[in-house]
């Protein structure tokens, strides 16, 4: 598939057909995030993939139950839970080099990114899921204090196809030479 056809191809899935995800598709996507970019290729992210259907019933209900992508949750033949190594990205000796101090929601989100790309030229879908009870989550999957869960997808076959949201205009947000002086 064509980069930009996938890039704007893709979209948040949240109806998933049962059907298991075959071991060397998911070979392939974890391939993909494995290259991913990140700080100093310090590659803080690591995934737990949970298919036992009672531990996603239990992440589901870190959800709020308004969550769109609640349902998805338990339908999807399994769930990618990413999470970060705290203290790793954007660190030199254990002291945080910028003033954003850990970057790994960047470079977890980079991980993300790349996930949801390959899934998608794969046939599969995804829904990146950043509303729900993070202590929660972490409780259940037994996550230690060095680590942190940052976001979640369900990952399956699309049971139906996603509609596209409108985008701003690059207009709106592209400056040149400085940012723009408020009227
Ligand atoms: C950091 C992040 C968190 C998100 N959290 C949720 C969520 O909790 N529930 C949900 O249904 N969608 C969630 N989304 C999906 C967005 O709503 C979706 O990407 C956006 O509306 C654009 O639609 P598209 O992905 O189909 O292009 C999240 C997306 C991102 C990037």
């Amino acid at each position: 598939m064509d980069l930009m056809e996938a890039i704007k191809g893709r979209r948040s899935i949240r109806k998933y057909k049962p059907d298991p995800v075959p071991e060397e598709v998911f070979g392939t996507l974890m391939e993909a995030v494995r290259w991913s970019p990140s700080w100093a290729n310090t590659q803080c992210w690591e995934a737990i993939v949970v298919k036992d259907p009672k531990i996603k019933s239990e992440l589901a209900a870190a959800l709020t139950k308004t969550n769109p992508a609640l349902s998805s949750m338990t339908q999807a033949p399994l769930v990618i839970v990413l999470c970060g190594k705290r203290g790793v990205s954007g660190f030199k000796k254990g002291e945080a080099t910028t003033v954003k101090g850990d970057w790994l929601m960047f470079d977890t989100g980079l991980a993300m990114q790349t996930l949801c790309l390959t899934a998608h030229s794969l046939g599969l879908g995804t829904v990146i899921i950043g509303l729900f009870d993070h202590k929660k989550v972490e409780e259940i999957l037994g996550v230690p204090p060095n680590a942190e869960v940052v976001a979640m997808t369900p990952l399956g076959y699309p049971a139906t196809e996603g509609i596209a949201p409108k985008r701003k205009e690059s207009s709106e947000f592209v400056f040149f030479e400085k940012y723009p002086k408020k009227e």
